[in-house]
Formats: structure tokens, sequence, C-alpha cells
């Protein structure tokens, strides 16, 4: 791609929840220990759903609790995402398997970064559930992003 540094594409189902969540999260983190200049983040669905459309509200004011900013407007995910970013960071398997056989070969699963972690690699998809979902993806996002960025560092 032309620009320096490194580009992150993170990626669920709608492109409402959870991958806005991580995107937000990220860029918060990174910003935080100075090198937010060293990415180029961007979020993405598999689905077409949504397209076009803001967070869901419970993400909003999960990450608004948390002093976060979610810069998303909902976009599905192109052939040319997997040749453009370096890396893309699936949710959840369902998503990862679909960035597979898209032809994708940089993929990695987020919660395969949250340190510590061997057991649940997937993102839970909070969409149909109550509002502590959203909680709960917040918590796993931010350890997963800091691992992320440890990582990348
Ligand atoms: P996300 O959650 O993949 O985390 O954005 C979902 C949002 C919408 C739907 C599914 C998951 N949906 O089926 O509309």
């Amino acid at each position: 791609m032309s620009h320096d540094g490194t580009s992150l594409l993170f990626v669920c189902l709608g492109n409402i929840c959870r991958s806005p969540l991580a995107e937000g999260i990220f860029i918060h983190q990174a910003r935080h220990r100075g090198v937010l200049e060293k990415f180029v983040v961007d979020s993405a669905g598999t689905g077409d759903w949504h397209v076009g459309s803001r967070p869901d509200p419970r993400a909003l004011a999960t990450a608004q609790k948390h002093g976060i900013e979610l810069p998303s407007m909902a976009r599905q995910v192109t052939p040319n995402d997997l040749a453009n970013f370096d890396l893309l960071l699936a949710m959840d398997s369902a998503n990862r398997d679909h960035l597979v056989d898209m032809g994708a070969r940089n993929v990695k699963l987020m919660r395969s970064f949250e340190p510590g972690n061997t057991d649940e690699l997937d993102v839970p998809d909070p969409y149909y559930g109550d509002g502590d979902g959203f909680e709960d993806v917040y918590t796993m996002l931010v350890a997963a992003c800091n691992g992320l960025l440890d990582e990348l560092s």
C-alpha cells in the first residue's frame, strides 16, 4: 500500500459491534503509547446488511463509558482489502474462514493476541444478547489490542 506503517483491518460479521470496538480501542491504545502514526487502521464486515451505518448504540455506549471514540461507518470487506492490508484481524473463526475463502493469507484471530489465552479464541457476537455482552467484548478486546500492540512494537 502507498503509506508508511502497518495497516490493520479489524473484521467481524456486521461491522457494527465487535470490529468497530476493536478499531476504536486499538486507536485509543496506540495513541496512548505514542505510536498511532505507525499504523493505518480500519474495520469491515463480511456481511453487507449494515453498510453505511454507524456502530450499534450499545457498542457506542460501551465505548463512551470508557472514553473511547468509534470512528467506524460500516462497510463490507472487498477483495482489494485482502491485498491492501498487512494484517486482517478476524473477531471469530467464522469471520476468519470467510476471509480465507475469499483468498486471504494474512488473517489472524483477534483473541490469539490476548496474552495467556489459549482456550477460547472467538470474540462472541453480542448483537442478539443483552447489554452485558458488550462489556465482556470490550474487556476481551482491551486485552487483545494490548497484546497486538506488544507484538507489533
Ligand atoms: P458484529 O455483530 O458482527 O459484531 O458487528 C453483528 C451485527 C449484526 C448482525 C450480526 C452480527 N446481523 O445479523 O445483522
